[in-house]
């Protein structure tokens, strides 16, 4: 059975995601609200199957990485010292007729004929505006249509009996300053900071001005010496968040892809500048080729680091059940990069909305960003805050003094090079910023140093949706009289599957299977998710199943009780989802045959 396209796909799965209680609408009793999403029973139950798969991947398998729960709302100064009260913002425009608001690079590119205005006037009541304003309209489309829309944009300035004043056409092609959906001219693109702002205590003054963190991330920052100093970890050493971030994204779309409220998991992963691991190790060992490099080496400089980091990310989204075809590794050119960035890889699922190249190959959508960003988060919060970040590194301290002259001259050069580049780009004047960065590389050889992150970024509610889309399908199956019938069907991975089980009496009016049947919902219950189902025909049960996603389903029947032979006493048939085969199995050996699949 061939699958859905894109748009008709993308439907069906918002559909399903209602239907059986993946996703709902936020505050949809009152109409919704842009960008925020609740989860119901089974998406609440995928959420956090991802989010226990990233924390035992990231904390409970690693001796290296610790977690780390922090507030929402953290000091003012935190988004000061990250860059986000200046920086984080997007271009936007606003359509000056309805003033809808639209990111700046979101505005499709248009052409046809161009109607400018240089005002109009009232004669009745001898009012004008001198306000320019134009209206772009499709090939063909008569004047009219956009001597009406003038009209009304200077109607809304007050000009009742608005006459149009010196209008001039103009072909145009592929403009962005025109709105997509009336043709009306768009505001110059403004930034618009996207941090979603509230006031702590009684008075809502500038004073108690806050934000609900846009990132997890700051936090692990300015926790960073607080972990350091209780969690007997040593660089190199990460340490993790999950939590909720905010947004007040201008245009939230694509369903959950882009909210206003969602999940990060977020990994600053801690590890020694080039220059000290080459005074420690002689030298700082480099990428060798493409691929995962193995188990990590003490003389990793962040290349390395950058590339393990990339490769345990995707052997994450593999183990969770996202195929490798369905992943992009897209490596952000020089000019892509943030200023502090050395090397941002980006991780893309092909979404069915994702847009496509050429040759209809679908491009991808970013789940997660890996970065190496340097010392540059830790140097912020130490000059915002005037708390050291600096640690103190007992291999380098007893490596320096055996470096030849030279060597000692090196690093210290290149360390101060990199130092002197992050101190003139806060905007400290010349020869205090020459300074600090030769007082740093003074405190290197004697051990001390700003350490380096690699951070790994990912999004909790965008890698449900990709789970969904790659689990959705559609196929065939017998119904109860064998017949074949459509059926659509959530192929989640059975580690991540929202319900692992679903247990199933043959008969719900025969109190000795129910009886059974609940006593293998208790046996299974402890250990995993178990959905408990006896109403209506068998059929229908394991269809609604399917579409949960659930892989196993446990039927118990008369055979289970004993009725056609002791031989079959207390076995019962386990049907898997995706392959629909049925199979004998005893009751007792139930739990270990499951455990085995779903871990
Ligand atoms: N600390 C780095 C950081 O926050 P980001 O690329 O802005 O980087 C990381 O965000 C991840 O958070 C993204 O890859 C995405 O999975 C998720 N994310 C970001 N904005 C989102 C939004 N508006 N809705 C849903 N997920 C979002």
């Amino acid at each position: 059975m061939g699958q859905p396209q894109t748009a008709e796909l993308m439907e069906k799965i918002v559909s399903l995601c209602k239907r059986r209680g993946f996703i709902f609408q936020s505050s949809e009793i009152y109409g919704g609200l842009n960008g925020f999403w609740d989860y119901g029973p089974l998406g609440a139950e995928l959420k956090r199957n991802i989010k226990d798969s990233w924390w035992r991947s990231m904390t409970l398998l690693r001796d290296d990485v610790v977690g780390l729960e922090a507030s929402i709302i953290m000091h003012p100064k935190i988004w000061e010292a990250s860059g986000h009260t200046s920086t984080f913002s997007d271009l936007m425009v606003d359509c000056l007729l309805t003033k809808k608001r639209f990111r700046a690079d979101q505005v499709e590119p248009q052409s046809g004929m161009a109607y400018f205005y240089l005002g109009a006037n009232d004669g009745n009541s001898g009012k004008e505006s001198k306000d320019p304003f134009s209206v772009l309209l499709p090939p063909g489309k008569p004047p009219e249509s956009a001597r009406k829309i003038a009209t009304q944009f200077y109607q809304m300035r007050g000009i009742e009996n608005a006459a149009l004043l010196g209008e001039r056409a103009e072909a145009v092609k592929a403009s962005i300053r025109y709105n997509p959906e009336n043709g009306s001219l768009l505001t110059e693109p403004r930034p618009f900071n996207l941090m979603l702002k509230t006031y702590v205590g009684p008075v809502e003054s500038e004073d108690n001005k806050s934000y609900l963190r846009p990132e997890t991330a700051q936090a692990i920052f300015a926790q960073f010496k607080n972990v350091l100093d209780v969690s007997r970890q040593k660089v190199p050493f990460g340490i993790c968040q999950i939590g909720k971030a905010f947004r007040n994204e201008i245009n939230p779309r694509n369903f959950t892809f882009r909210s206003r409220e969602f999940e990060q998991m977020e990994l600053e992963f801690f590890i020694r500048p080039d220059e000290a691991v080459e005074a420690i190790y002689g030298s700082v060992a480099k990428p060798a080729g493409a691929g995962h490099p193995g188990e990590p080496q003490p003389n990793w400089g962040w290349q390395l680091w950058h590339q393990y980091w990339v490769e345990e990310r995707l052997r994450f989204y593999e183990h969770i059940g996202l195929p490798r075809n369905s992943l992009v590794e897209y490596w952000q050119q020089a000019e892509e990069l943030a200023h502090y960035a050395r090397a941002t890889v980006d991780l893309l699922y092909k979404f069915p909305f994702s847009k496509r190249d050429e040759k209809g190959e679908l491009l991808g959508e970013e789940l997660e960003g890996i970065a190496a960003r340097s010392d540059f988060d830790l140097s912020q919060h130490q000059r915002f805050s005037g708390r050291s970040m600096t640690v103190f590194d007992e291999e380098l301290k007893a490596a320096w003094p055996k470096l030849s002259d030279p060597k000692k001259i090196e690093l210290a050069e290149g360390y101060f090079a990199s130092r002197l580049k992050y101190l003139t780009k806060t905007g400290e004047p010349s020869e205090k910023a020459q300074k600090q960065a030769r007082e740093d590389a003074e405190a290197l050889a004697k051990g001390y140093y700003i350490p380096h992150v690699i951070e790994p970024s990912a999004g909790v509610d965008r890698l449900a949706l990709a789970l969904i889309c790659n689990a959705y399908a559609e196929d065939e199956a017998p119904d109860e009289k064998g017949k074949l019938e459509s059926r659509v069907v959530m192929r989640f991975h059975p580690r991540i599957a929202p319900m692992k089980v679903a247990i199933f009496p043959l008969l719900k009016n025969k109190p000795e299977l129910v009886k059974k049947a609940k006593e293998v919902r208790d046996l299974l219950r402890a250990q995993m998710t178990v959905f408990y189902d006896e109403a209506g025909a068998i059929g229908r049960r394991y269809r609604r199943q399917d579409e949960a996603g659930t892989p196993f389903g446990i039927t118990i029947d008369f055979d289970t009780l004993g009725e056609k032979g002791p031989e079959l006493k207390d076995t019962v048939t386990l049907r898997e989802r995706d392959t629909m085969k049925q199979e004998r199995v005893p009751i007792s050996e139930l739990a270990a045959r499951l455990a085995e699949k779903i871990r």
